[in-house]
């Protein structure tokens, strides 16, 4: 991304259901003296209280989701098909036992003391509203069996987006 250049969400085409669910994105957290960066592909963007929200979905075993719960910055990075592989390791191995930038080739870069990859090609940074543990009794059965069998629950995660940057 090199220098972070600001611009308007409804400035620009974006589909939502491509970006999260065939590019898949790095959510970061932390700040320059801890950081994390996992892989998703669920997720969401938005409008809520008239503001741009941006929704991610995070187990409860993620590490970053430590990171998440003890601040209320993140960032939602999308990359070129060339760091797809980046995005795999980021999304197998833990922050727990591995520099997953360094392991991935990705070079942390930190605005307002969000971290993001730099070799991101749309940044956007994300100011928590609410966090929401999704709990057995709210979910239909159905769901409960599918997704949940470990019973390793998602929590949403509902951001204003305070910023975007895209190369
Ligand atoms: C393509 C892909 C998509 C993923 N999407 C999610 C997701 O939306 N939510 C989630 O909690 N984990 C998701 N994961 C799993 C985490 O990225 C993975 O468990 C990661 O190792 C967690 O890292 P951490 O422990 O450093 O936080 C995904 C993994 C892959 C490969």
């Amino acid at each position: 991304m090199h220098s972070f250049q600001p611009f308007k969400l409804t400035d620009i085409d974006l589909n939502p259901f491509v970006k999260f669910n065939k590019e898949w994105a790095l959510v970061s957290a932390g700040g320059k003296s801890k950081y994390n960066t996992m892989t998703v592909s669920w997720g969401g963007l938005g409008v809520f209280w008239n503001k741009q929200v941006a929704m991610i979905f995070i187990r409860e075993s993620r590490y970053t989701k430590e990171l998440l719960d003890s601040g209320d910055l993140f960032s939602i990075a999308f990359l070129d098909e060339e760091y797809r592989d980046a995005l795999k390791l980021c999304g197998e191995k833990s922050g727990r036992d591995v520099d997953k930038f360094a392991e991935a080739g990705l070079t942390p870069a930190f605005r307002h003391n969000i971290p993001y990859p730099d070799e991101a090609n749309l940044v956007l940074l994300c100011n928590k509203l609410i966090a929401v543990p999704f709990t057995e009794d709210l979910l239909p059965k159905k769901a409960m069996e599918k997704f949940y069998q470990n019973h390793d629950m998602h929590t949403m995660y509902l951001a204003e987006i305070i910023e975007s940057a895209a190369r």
